[in-house]
């Protein structure tokens, strides 16, 4: 006889009893998931390769693993040991496929309280996640090698990405970017309370503060380590020209600036909106009272210039405490990670937490911000320093929920920007395939901010080139003034600008909308700009000869730029026959279409008529078909 009896016979109380059961522990379940899921933070540690070195068959004193990143980035390369290593230890060479390097360690942490763990210099960029062979030849006795994501680039969990990338491919921000590429120049503007110190404090210019960091006149508080009350001070005294923004908007159209980005709110916390959030602002600190982003962006609206903010989100050293460091250095202590201190308040932080700045006072300002200028097209950010993944993330969704066209830089943090920036005066070499569509920001001297002793401005031809350079490698060129105080341009300043903008209107074609050719130059080998320092130091020297050329294109049109303003006959080779079928030559800014000739060395023509003084020239080549 079958004493089980069956389910399905169960009486129909217990049959809810079990069925209630069941429902609650699959939704406890459910709930200790997410709890879990929510409170695993992301481990860092899970981006980097780990090979033991009794892993490997050692020869000689050389040893070799094979090894596949998670994610394409910057890594360096540690060794863990026992002790300290000794002088003749401390040297290795190192084999990456094509890239070898021969260096002695630095840089050591101690971890485990026992191990110590030395650094290499030379940074490795892994542009794939396929397999590669490293070996290392040394004499250390190391027990275990590292290859870890450089700190200035953090790699997060990957896990935000999927939901970025929808709202980073959704039409609006698409259009939003169609609309920048074709813009090309922007005019960037470092303004604040530190303007009115044109780069001096109590008699000392910054380049002989005492402190280490940037000499870039914005970094004035850094650079002295000024007490957060007295730097407050200068805000007593901020009261610029009501015609501030009716002139800045007036020289970007002049220039030929398609758009603006302007610091609302730089590293010292100073905000130069009317802002709920803090009283540090504009209107409530000043005697000025009055919302000038809001009065520049009418006055850019007005001249039909786009309109975009710079925010520094993770830098506050007025209310953001010291950045995070402390926290971020207890736990990259702990991993043997360096952590940087560049750019954080050590010298005054607040108490709060830097969660509690970006509650308080970061996130509501771009909500301020994105309410008070509907027609807003950029939010630049800058100052990352150790905003989380998360955190990053959470602007970027904050800016798209309020206004999907407004774009968003690299700088918010990880992979979350909607295009790139090549860095600070840096252009990238012609070779560089970059992932995104990208944007040069550059100074017009040293400095972004006003630093009134800094007269090394690059003249027009120089910022030209730079700006010619971006454009036939398919890049946007976003190029600073640094106003005084009073909201004045410093002269030269200006006229230079001008100057290259009355090249700019007249060569428009070769400009506006058009993209990157086949090729981007032909002649002399490029100079790469690396940087604000390198030029400082390096200065200006290249001539410019009737054989350089910088292609740009649109259409069936290839515009071909020169920056030399010598008369003749010229040949552009990369047009010889077979390079397309020319069809019409003609100079930018003259109606008479050019007599020309193409053949197997290239295309030629004859250049007459120049203005004198004239920086360069732009012919339009029109082909048969694209
Ligand atoms: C750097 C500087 C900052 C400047 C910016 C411009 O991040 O810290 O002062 O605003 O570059 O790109």
């Amino acid at each position: 006889m079958n004493v089980t009896k069956p389910f399905f016979k169960m009486n129909p109380a217990r049959y809810i009893v079990v069925f209630t059961v069941l429902l609650v522990s699959i939704s406890c379940k459910k709930k200790i998931n997410t709890i879990t899921l929510n409170k695993v933070e992301f481990d860092q540690t899970n981006n980097w390769i780990l090979l033991e070195r009794t892993d490997v068959k050692k020869e000689n004193n050389t040893f070799s693993w094979n090894f596949k990143v998670k994610q394409p980035a910057e890594y360096v390369i540690q060794i863990v040991s026992n002790d300290e290593l000794s002088e003749g230890e401390n040297y290795a060479k190192v084999k990456i496929g094509a890239h070898e390097f021969k260096e002695s360690l630095s840089k050591n942490y101690v971890i485990n309280a026992t191990k110590i763990v030395s650094e290499f210099k030379n940074r490795i960029q892994f542009k794939n996640t396929e397999k590669q062979r490293i070996s290392i030849t040394t004499d250390a006795n190391f027990n275990k090698l590292r290859i870890i994501p450089h700190y200035k680039k953090p790699i997060g969990s990957g896990n935000y990405h999927q939901e970025w990338l929808t709202m980073h491919q959704s039409n609006e921000k698409q259009e939003a970017l169609k609309r920048f590429k074709e813009a090309k120049l922007g005019m960037f503007i470092h303004w604040g309370l530190y303007s009115q110190a044109g780069g001096i404090w109590k008699g000392t210019k910054i380049n002989n503060s005492p402190y280490p960091g940037p000499k870039v006149a914005e970094w004035l508080m850094y650079a002295f380590k000024i007490p957060r009350e007295e730097y407050k001070k200068l805000a007593k005294t901020f009261n610029p020209d009501k015609s501030f923004a009716k002139n800045i908007a007036k020289l970007a159209k002049d220039v030929g600036m398609k758009y603006i980005v302007i610091t609302s709110k730089h590293h010292d916390g100073f905000s130069l909106f009317n802002s709920k959030s803090s009283a540090y602002n504009m209107v409530d600190a000043t005697p000025y009272n009055a919302d000038i982003i809001k009065e520049l962006y009418d006055a850019c609206l007005k001249e039909g210039i786009d309109f975009g903010v710079y925010y520094s989100h993770g830098n506050d050293w007025m209310d953001g405490t010291d950045g995070n460091y402390a926290n971020v250095k207890k736990v990259n202590d702990s991993l043997g990670i360096y952590t940087h201190p560049t750019g954080k308040n050590l010298w005054n932080p607040t108490k709060n937490t830097h969660k509690e700045y970006l509650q308080n006072k970061a996130y509501p300002q771009i909500k301020e911000l994105l309410t008070l200028l509907p027609e807003l097209r950029l939010i630049w950010f800058d100052g990352t320093g150790f905003v989380t993944e998360k955190q990053a993330f959470n602007f970027y969704k904050l800016v798209y929920d309020i206004n999907p066209k407004v774009l968003v830089n690299r700088r918010v943090g990880y992979s979350f920007g909607d295009y790139l920036d090549a860095g600070d005066n840096k252009i990238p070499s012609a070779s560089e395939k970059l992932e995104k569509y990208w944007e040069t920001c550059g100074t017009t001297n040293n400095s972004w901010g006003y630093k009134s002793y800094d007269k090394d401005w690059k003249s027009p031809k120089e910022l030209l080139y730079y700006f010619v350079d971006i454009l036939s490698k398919g890049g946007n060129y976003l190029l600073n003034i640094g106003p005084d105080g009073k909201g004045n341009v410093p002269e030269t300043s200006a006229k230079n600008l001008r100057e290259m903008g009355k090249w700019i209107h007249q060569n428009a074609d070769a400009i506006y909308g058009t993209s990157r050719w086949k090729i981007p130059n032909e002649g002399q080998e490029e100079t790469l700009l690396e940087g604000t320092g390198h030029r400082a130091v390096k200065g200006f020297k290249r001539n410019f000869t009737s054989k350089d050329f910088w292609f740009t294109s649109k259409d069936n049109k290839v515009y071909v730029i020169s920056l030399s303003n010598t008369e003749g006959d010229i040949l552009i080779k990369s047009l010889r026959k077979g390079e397309g079928s020319v069809e019409q030559v003609k100079l930018l800014g003259s109606d008479k279409p050019l007599v020309w000739d193409q053949n197997k060395n290239g295309l030629k023509t004859t250049i007459t008529s120049l203005p004198i003084n004239s920086l360069g020239y732009a012919l339009e080549i029109t082909l048969k078909n694209k």
